[in-house]
């Protein structure tokens, strides 16, 4: 195996990037549907594959949310989790902060308590059996709006202990930050630490929105500030991170060539850059695919890889002392 790609792959890991619903591959989706009698739209695992091919963002929320539609009981929930902590093992991925959509399940009548429920009980599974630390983020989806986001949020409360952050996902073009401002201050009220969705379609001025008005702890994606210069010092002075997604960037058009990926110049600019698999099921690969494809395509450096790998620690919501023993790993595997 080439060295790059035999040091990316036993790199310790963070993930801070990865929705959860984004690991669903069609063979468990085909398994669950069987077992709750749920029907798909598709005849096989491979027609299903086949039909991943898409022009925009919107175009692959079609068929994630269609794909959420078998999850009914607790187990699916734990199931799908934990198919990807048995992913991120393989990735040497040893700390995850893990995204999940309650709205697209609630909203289908499947109660909170079953979709939190099995992915927190897979969680600390992962954690006993595997070894991988997590955190749990619940993300809004802004095309339902500020005031659906309420009721969920509300319906976290029970959960507190559990989650860590809000973020924002979904469609972001027309869901502009400031319509979400309350529910960001609600949510920080209520002790959450705060991310979101912004700057992978949309413009710069969401990226500003999402640090000034929803207070954005990082930012996920965040693409389009390399269109604004005054917007990477501000990332860069207030140590802002970005988790960048390539193969999801190219999947989705976002760029059009993997060699047009910003995160060299995002590194060079001194913003804390990362790498995350964002939807791994459906953008044809999880962390380390990530980093093989980008770092392949930019040439990226060892010390390149390195700095990517320690920014997701630096990046983790966790504390300075998990921190400083993360970074020692990594230390202990690069030799540096
Ligand atoms: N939900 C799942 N993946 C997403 C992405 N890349 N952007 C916005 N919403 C998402
Ligand atoms: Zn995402």
């Amino acid at each position: 195996m080439d060295t790059l790609h035999r040091l990316i792959s036993q790199l310790p890991k963070a993930e801070l990037h990865l929705h959860i619903e984004g690991t669903f591959e069609p063979e468990l989706m085909f398994a669950i549907a069987q077992r709750n009698g749920v029907t798909l739209n598709y005849g096989s695992v491979e027609e299903l594959r086949a039909a991943y091919n898409f022009g925009n963002l919107q175009d692959f929320l079609n068929l994630y949310y269609a794909g959420t539609s078998v999850l009914l009981f607790e187990q699916d929930f734990y199931d799908l989790t934990w198919a990807y902590l048995n992913k991120a093992k393989e990735n040497n991925i040893v700390h995850t902060e893990v995204m999940f959509d309650p709205q697209a399940h609630t909203e289908r009548g499947v109660p909170f308590a079953a979709v939190i429920g099995g992915i927190y009980r897979a969680l600390c599974d992962g954690f006993e059996k595997l070894g991988i630390s997590f955190r749990l983020i619940l993300s809004f989806l802004r095309h339902l709006g500020a005031e659906k986001g309420f009721r969920t949020l509300e319906e976290a409360i029970p959960y507190k202990g559990w989650i860590t952050a809000v973020g924002l996902d979904s469609t972001e073009r027309d869901y502009p930050p400031e319509l979400f401002t309350e529910l960001f201050d609600a949510a920080r009220e209520m002790g959450f630490v705060t991310v979101a969705h912004a700057g992978e379609e949309g413009p710069p001025e969401y990226i500003w929105g999402a640090l000034d008005l929803l207070k954005a702890a990082r930012i996920d994606h965040g693409n389009s500030a390399m269109e604004d210069p005054d917007l990477l010092d501000v990332l860069r002075i207030y140590e802002i991170p970005l988790t960048t997604c390539p193969l999801s960037n190219l999947k989705l058009h976002v760029i059009q060539r993997m060699e047009d990926h910003p995160v060299r110049r995002m590194l060079d600019a001194g913003v804390r850059a990362t790498i995350n698999s964002d939807d791994p099921a459906y953008f044809g690969g999880y962390l380390n695919d990530n980093f093989i494809a980008v770092a392949d395509a930019l040439s990226l450096t060892s010390d390149e890889i390195i700095q990517l790998v320690n920014n997701a620690f630096e990046a983790a919501f966790v504390t300075d002392g998990e921190k400083r023993k993360f970074l020692q790993l990594v230390r202990e595997q690069s030799g540096k």
